[in-house]
């Protein structure tokens, strides 16, 4: 039988990436962080000078690019594009931004489906993004929709960035977060909506802990 899924799909932000991360590691299962393949086309794009106004250049580089994971003990694992290390520069701004606007281009969601099913393992897994629910995994057995308010989002990347040393502001933040809502929301292929199904947990002012039980309560029954 096919391995049991638990989608967790909701918008950047919503703390979907730490918490999908704990509950895997809590049940053993493996984990798919389907947004590191949008990024990862995005960056393999930048370091070929692709145009991202270009979508079938765009395409062409979604089925050239190799994306792997590699598990490291302890910490968030690590991302290689075409065997490179760029796990850094995956999570920049420059790469959520590219990955949106690649995200919106129907023949590379179509080109990555294949590849996100291939995670589905047993013992489990625990499959993190925007579609995941709806489109990749419409059987889940589980599916849960994170929320958070927008400041909330904006401020715990804030305080995520600044911590890494990076200088950003709150203002800009907020601005850069409500336009990739709207556009993971509007876009007309696969747009962020919860499936009809999902579980909604809202993680405004809740501790990761607390979020990471409710996910395991949904779970666990
Ligand atoms: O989750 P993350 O912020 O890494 O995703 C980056 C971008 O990739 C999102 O803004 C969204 O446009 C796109 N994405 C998507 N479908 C997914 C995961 C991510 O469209 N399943």
């Amino acid at each position: 039988p096919a391995a049991p899924v638990l989608a967790i799909d909701g918008p950047s932000g919503s703390g979907k990436g730490t918490i999908s991360r704990a509950v895997a590691g809590q049940l053993g299962w493996h984990y798919l962080d389907s947004g590191a393949l949008y990024r990862g086309v995005g960056v393999a794009a930048g370091w070929n000078d692709i145009d991202l106004a270009d979508p079938a250049a765009l395409v062409r580089c979604t089925f050239d690019t190799r994306i792997a994971f590699r598990d490291l003990p302890g910490g968030e694992p690590r991302v290689l594009i075409n065997d490179v290390d760029a796990t850094d520069e995956l999570r920049t701004e420059t790469a959520g931004a590219a990955a949106s606007a690649i995200a919106a281009i129907p023949e590379v969601r179509s080109a990555l489906k294949d590849r996100q099913r291939a995670f589905r393992q047993q013992p489990g897994l625990v499959a993190d993004g925007r579609d995941m629910g709806t489109v990749i995994f419409p059987d889940a057995r589980w599916k849960v929709f994170l929320t958070a308010s927008a400041e909330e989002r904006a401020d715990r990347r804030y305080k995520q960035l600044i911590g890494k040393g990076v200088s950003v502001t709150l203002a800009g933040l907020l601005r850069e977060i409500l336009a990739r809502d709207a556009r993971d929301a509007n876009r007309p292929v696969a747009p962020l909506r919860p499936a009809d199904d999902a579980v909604r947990i809202d993680t405004t002012g809740v501790g990761i802990d607390e979020v990471v039980a409710r996910v395991l309560a949904v779970v666990r029954g």
